[in-house]
C-alpha cells in the first residue's frame, strides 16, 4: 500500500485549481441511466469513487468513455438493473442508483450498503420514500428487491433532510407518473447541480437548493451534456492546508456562494480573504485564532465534510474550540491519529474539544476514512519534522493528485510505493 510522506514546515504560495466535485458528479452518472441516450459530463475529478461509479455503469450495461476530465455514457444498451455486493461494497453510496434503475425498467436489485467508517449509513428515508412512490421492497439475503411496474409521484416529507434520499427521489420521480414534492429535502450545492442536469435531460424539476422540491414525471428523458460544479470541501481542505503553513494561496474554479460557512471560520480563525467571482485568495495569519464553536450542520450549515480537514488546522490555533459532528455517529476517527503529532483534543460523543498548540511533531499516521485522511495531510503539512500516512487509498476516494496538487503549492509532500518502503525499512503499520 503507498503511503504519503510530508516534510512539514514549508509555507504554500501560488495558484490551485478545485476540481470538479464528486459528490455531484456520483448522483450525475448514476442520472445516465434514465435517459437511454447519451451524455457528456464534463469536469469529473479521477477519483476512486467517480471510477466506481464507472464500474456499475458498465455492469449495467451501459457504454463508458473517459476523455480528460469528460465522462460519456450511452445508456441506450443498458440490460441489468441489479448491482451486485462486491459493486456496492466499494462504494455505500452506489444505493443512489436505485432510484435511476427503478425508473428506468420498474425493477432493481442492490445489495444492502452496510456501513462504513462513518457509522451504520441506514437507508430507511430512501425505502419509505420508494414505498410512497408505490414500490415493493423485499429485503432477502441482504439483497434489496425493489419491484414498481409504475412508479407514481408522492408527498414526500423526508425527517432528516439527507442528500442521498432527496437525489434517490428526484431520480426516480423525474420519470413517475404525477407530481412529486419533497418537503425537508436536502439543499446541498450538488442537488441543485443534479437538477440542472435532469432538466436538460428533459425532467420537470424545480425548488433544488430550497427545502422544498417539486417534481412532475415526465414519459421519457434523453442524453444531455453537463459541466459538474466545483468541489467545495475539496476548496475547504486546500484553505486548511494553507492556514497550517502560514502561505497565500489562490484557489480558482471555485464558487464562492457554495463555500459561505467554510469561509466565516476562515475568517474567525485570522484569514485574508480576497473573493471574486470564481477564485478566492486566502492569506493565512502567522498563528491561527481558535475558532469557538463549530458545529456539522445540513448544508448551507458547517459542511461534516470539512469538520475533519478545519480541526486538523485548529490544533494549531492559539485558544480552545469546540466541535459538534451533529450528522454522523463516527466521524472523529482522525483524533486518535492527530495526537500521535502532539494534537490536544478531548472527544465525548458528538463533541470534540480542540486544544490549540503552537507545534506538532511528525508521525506515522493511519488514513481511516476520506475526510479524516485528508485532515493528517493538513496536520503534517504544518508540523515539524516528517511525517507518514498510510492507506492513501481512502485519501484518493476523494481527492485528485493530492501530492501533485500540493507540491505544486511548495508542499515537500510525495508518495512512497510498497517497494521504496520495504527499501528504506519504512513501512507502516496500519490496523
Ligand atoms: C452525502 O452522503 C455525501 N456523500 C457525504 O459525503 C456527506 O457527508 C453527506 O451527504 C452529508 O452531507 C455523497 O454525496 C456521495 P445523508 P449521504 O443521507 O447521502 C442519516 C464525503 O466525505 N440517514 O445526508 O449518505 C445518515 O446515517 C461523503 O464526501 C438516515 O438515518 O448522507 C447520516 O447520519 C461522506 N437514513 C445522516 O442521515 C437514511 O435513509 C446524513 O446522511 C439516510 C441517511
Amino acid at each position: 500500500m503507498s503511503v504519503i510522506v510530508v516534510e512539514g514546515g514549508h509555507s504554500l504560495e501560488g495558484t490551485i485549481r478545485v476540481h470538479g466535485a464528486k459528490n455531484a458528479v456520483l448522483p450525475i452518472l448514476a442520472a445516465t441511466v434514465l435517459s437511454g441516450g447519451k451524455s457528456d459530463v464534463e469536469n469529473c475529478p479521477a477519483l476512486r469513487d467517480v471510477a466506481a461509479t464507472v464500474r456499475i455503469l458498465e455492469h449495467l450495461g451501459c457504454s463508458v468513455r473517459r476523455e480528460g476530465a469528460t465522462i460519456s455514457v450511452d445508456s441506450s444498451a443498458m440490460q441489468r438493473s441489479d448491482i451486485p455486493e462486491c459493486l456496492m461494497r466499494e462504494m455505500r453510496s452506489s444505493v443512489i442508483f436505485l432510484g435511476a434503475i427503478l425508473a428506468r425498467f420498474g425493477t432493481a436489485s442492490v445489495a444492502m450498503p452496510g456501513g462504513c467508517e462513518l457509522g451504520p449509513r441506514p437507508i430507511d428515508l430512501h425505502l419509505s420514500a420508494f414505498a410512497q412512490m408505490g414500490v415493493n421492497i423485499r429485503e432477502a439475503h441482504g439483497i434489496i428487491h425493489c419491484e414498481c411496474p409504475k412508479l407514481h409521484g408522492a408527498a414526500i416529507h423526508l425527517a432528516f433532510p439527507s442528500v442521498g434520499a432527496t437525489e434517490n427521489v428526484m431520480l426516480a420521480a423525474s420519470l413517475a407518473e404525477g407530481t412529486t414534492v419533497i418537503t425537508n429535502a436536502a439543499k446541498e450545492p450538488e442537488i441543485e447541480d443534479l437538477q440542472i442536469y435532469l432538466n436538460r435531460m428533459g425532467a420537470r424539476v424545480q425548488g433544488a437548493g430550497s427545502d422544498t422540491i417539486r417534481i412532475d414525471g415526465v414519459s421519457r428523458l434523453y442524453g444531455a451534456p453537463h459541466r459538474v460544479i466545483p468541489d467545495r470541501i475539496v476548496a475547504a481542505t486546500y484553505m486548511a492546508c494553507s492556514a497550517v503553513t502560514g502561505g497565500t494561496v489562490e484557489l480558482t474554479d471555485v464558487c464562492p456562494k457554495h463555500l459561505e460557512a467554510i469561509m466565516a471560520v476562515a475568517r474567525e480563525y485570522g484569514a485574508e480573504l480576497i473573493v471574486e467571482e470564481n477564485r478566492i485568495i486566502h492569506r493565512a495569519p502567522q498563528r491561527l485564532r481558535a475558532v469557538k464553536m463549530i458545529r456539522t450542520m445540513p448544508y448551507p450549515g458547517f459542511p461534516t465534510d470539512a469538520q475533519a480537514p478545519m480541526m486538523a488546522a485548529l490544533c494549531y490555533a492559539d485558544g480552545t474550540g469546540i466541535f459538534t459532528e451533529t450528522i454522523f455517529e463516527n466521524r472523529f476517527k482522525h483524533v486518535t491519529e492527530l495526537t500521535r503529532m502532539g494534537a490536544d483534543i478531548t472527544v465525548e460523543g458528538r463533541i470534540a474539544v480542540v486544544r490549540g498548540v503552537p507545534q506538532l511533531g511528525g508521525a506515522n499516521m493511519c488514513a481511516m476514512e476520506l475526510r479524516g485522511g485528508a485532515a493528517l495531510v493538513v496536520a503534517a503539512l504544518g508540523a515539524q519534522g516528517v511525517s507518514r500516512i498510510g492507506r492513501v487509498h481512502f485519501i484518493e476516494r476523494g481527492y485528485e493528485n493530492l501530492t501533485e496538487a500540493l507540491s505544486g503549492l511548495g508542499a515537500k509532500i510525495r508518495k512512497e510505493t510498497e517497494d521504496e518502503q520495504r527499501e528504506k525499512k519504512t513501512h507502516i503499520v496500519c490496523p
